[in-house]
C-alpha cells in the first residue's frame, strides 16, 4: 500500500494516494462518501487505481503515443515541500509534485514540474488546482492534454443527469470519436455512455435525483468535459471494478483535450476544478 495523506476541515476530509497524486476519498460535512473508487480498485503499478479522482497528464485517453490516459495516474509522486500559496481561504490543503523519470524521459522526452494543490474551501468545496510548469533545458516547448478524471459515488445512474451541455459538440469514443451535437436538455444514462464535450461552460451540474444531492462542478482552463460510464458489458470486463458498480458510479470531469496546451520552457499552466455538494433543494439555474 503506497503512502496516504488526509486532511480534514472540521467534518469534511479528504484521503490522497502519493501513487497517481489521486484523491480516492471525499466525505461531506455528514460524513456521506462523496466519490467513487470500486471494491475491485488495485493500488499498485500499472493499474491506476479505479476510482476517485485520477489526474491524466500528458495525455487523455489514446489521442497520442503514449499509455492510456498518459503515465501522471501511474506514477508515485512526492509531497511538494515549496508549494505556491492555495488560491482560496483555505488552509485546508495538500501539495504534491510530479517530475520527469529516466523511464519516462524515453517516450515523452520533456523535464517537467507537475504541481497538484487538492483544497477543502471552509465550506466544504473541493478544490484541485495543477500547475504545470515546462522545465526543459534544451529551449524545446512541449505539448500536452489533460483532465481531471473524478467518479462520482451516485445512488443509482439511471436518476442521473448532468446539466449544462446541452447543444454542445461532443466526440463519441464509442463511434470513432465521431463529432455529435447533444441534442438532449441534460446528459441521462440509459446505456454505455463515452464523450469528450467541447468548449462546455464553466459550471457543470449533476443532479443524482435518489440520493437528493447536486454536484456543481466548476473549471478554469478546462473547456472539454469527459462524461463516462461503462454500463454493464464493460463493466463485466474491466478486471479491476464490479460487475454492478455502474450502477452507482458517474466520471464527469473537466478537461483540456481539443486544443491541446503548448508549453515553453519556464512557461506554467494552471487548471482548476472546483466541486461544491449542494442540497437536493439547489436550482442548477441552467
Ligand atoms: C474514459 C475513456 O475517459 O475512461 C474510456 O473515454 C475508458 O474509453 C475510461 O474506458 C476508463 O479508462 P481506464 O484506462 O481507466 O480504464
Amino acid at each position: 500500500m503506497y503512502n496516504t495523506k488526509s486532511i480534514s476541515n472540521s467534518f469534511p476530509t479528504i484521503r490522497v494516494y502519493l501513487y497517481g497524486g489521486q484523491v480516492t476519498s471525499w466525505k461531506n460535512n455528514s460524513g456521506e462518501q462523496q466519490l467513487f473508487l470500486s471494491k475491485k480498485a488495485s493500488f499498485k503499478p500499472p493499474k491506476a487505481i479505479r476510482g476517485g479522482i485520477q489526474i491524466c497528464f500528458p495525455q487523455l485517453g489514446n489521442h497520442g503515443v503514449l499509455e492510456q490516459h498518459g503515465f501522471a495516474r501511474n506514477r508515485l509522486w512526492s509531497v511538494d515541500e515549496s508549494p505556491p500559496l492555495p488560491d482560496t481561504t483555505s488552509d485546508c490543503h495538500i501539495d504534491l509534485i510530479l517530475k520527469q523519470s529516466e523511464e519516462d524521459m524515453k517516450t515523452w522526452p520533456h523535464s517537467y514540474e507537475l504541481r497538484l494543490q487538492v483544497a477543502l474551501s471552509p465550506r466544504g468545496d473541493l478544490i484541485l488546482t495543477s500547475r504545470i510548469k515546462n522545465k526543459n533545458a534544451d529551449g524545446k516547448p512541449f505539448q500536452f492534454t489533460f483532465a481531471y478524471h473524478t467518479y462520482f459515488s451516485v445512488s443509482d445512474i439511471s436518476e442521473v443527469r448532468v446539466e449544462g451541455l446541452d447543444t454542445l459538440d461532443y466526440h463519441d469514443n464509442l463511434q470513432s470519436k465521431i463529432r455529435c451535437t447533444e441534442q438532449g436538455d441534460a446528459v441521462v444514462f440509459e446505456s454505455e455512455v463515452d464523450r469528450i464535450y467541447l468548449s462546455a461552460p464553466p459550471k457543470i451540474v449533476t443532479i443524482d435525483h435518489e440520493k437528493k444531492r447536486t454536484f456543481v462542478l466548476r473549471k478554469k482552463e478546462l473547456p472539454d468535459v469527459v462524461v463516462w460510464n461503462p454500463w454493464d458489458r464493460k463493466a463485466k470486463a474491466m478486471p479491476d471494478f464490479g460487475a454492478e458498480e455502474y450502477k452507482c458510479m458517474l466520471c464527469v470531469g473537466a478537461a483540456r483535450i481539443e486544443k491541446p496546451i503548448t508549453l515553453r520552457p519556464g512557461e506554467e499552466w494552471q487548471g482548476r476544478q472546483e466541486i461544491s455538494p449542494v442540497p437536493s433543494s439547489y436550482s442548477s439555474g441552467l
